[in-house]
């Protein structure tokens, strides 16, 4: 059987810090759990602040990539830090490049904050993910900073949690692409459900 294409996401302009420490303890668990994972680390790419008027930017192999990768993947799992109340501008940049090709697919989220419980930055992201018809894992997980010793993850809670994520995420994406697929190809009829709404997008 295929294994599972997983992306993670690491929503921060920051590289290394917390968030990426929790990225590796999700990775360690999505690969036990059979994945095929690769990583798109926001700190490292050369990604514009999203325009619409702009007919270059679709051109950028910065923007060519990000969307070829979320199209071949199945399955997310998508780490921000919580600024303000909401997700990173960097995530939500990168959702603004994104719609059909994370529809039908499944992601789990992870947060860290300045001491804020994370509820409002996984609400973020959570509710972009749905907007762009993609489902999401009812259960996250937040890292605050009594949770960390540095950058290193002292909770076994907050650990435990995003082994879970990283499981869940191998477990479930498959599933929900290949139905979501189904129902897609089968056309337009509401019978079709959601992803009627996408019978002949790409
Ligand atoms: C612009 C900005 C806004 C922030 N807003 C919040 C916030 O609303 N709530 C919160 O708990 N922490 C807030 N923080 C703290 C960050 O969430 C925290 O520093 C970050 O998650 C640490 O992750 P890192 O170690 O990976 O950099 C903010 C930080 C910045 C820079």
């Amino acid at each position: 059987m295929k294994r599972p294409r997983i992306i993670i996401v690491l929503g921060s302009t920051a590289p290394g810090g917390r968030l990426a420490t929790l990225a590796s303890v999700a990775e360690a668990a999505a690969v036990e759990a059979g994945a095929e994972v690769t990583r798109c680390d926001l700190s490292q790419r050369s990604i514009p602040v999203m325009c619409t008027e702009d007919a270059e930017q679709p051109t950028l192999p910065a923007v060519a990539e990000l969307r070829r990768e979320a199209a071949e993947a199945d399955g997310f799992i998508l780490l921000t830090p919580e600024y303000h109340g909401n997700m990173s501008g960097a995530l939500k940049n990168w959702f603004d490049f994104l719609y059909l090709e994370l529809a039908g697919k499944f992601a789990g989220l992870i947060a860290t904050t300045g001491g804020g419980g994370g509820d409002m930055s996984i609400s973020s992201v959570k509710n972009s993910f749905n907007w762009c018809h993609g489902f999401t894992l009812p259960f996250h997980a937040v890292g605050k900073p009594d949770d960390f010793d540095g950058d290193t993850l002292v909770s076994e809670k907050v650990r435990d949690r995003v082994q879970r994520i990283g499981h869940d995420v191998v477990r479930y994406a498959p599933v929900i692409r290949a139905s979501f697929d189904a129902a897609k190809a089968a056309g337009p009829e509401c019978t079709s459900g959601v992803a009627g709404t996408h019978a002949g997008d790409p």
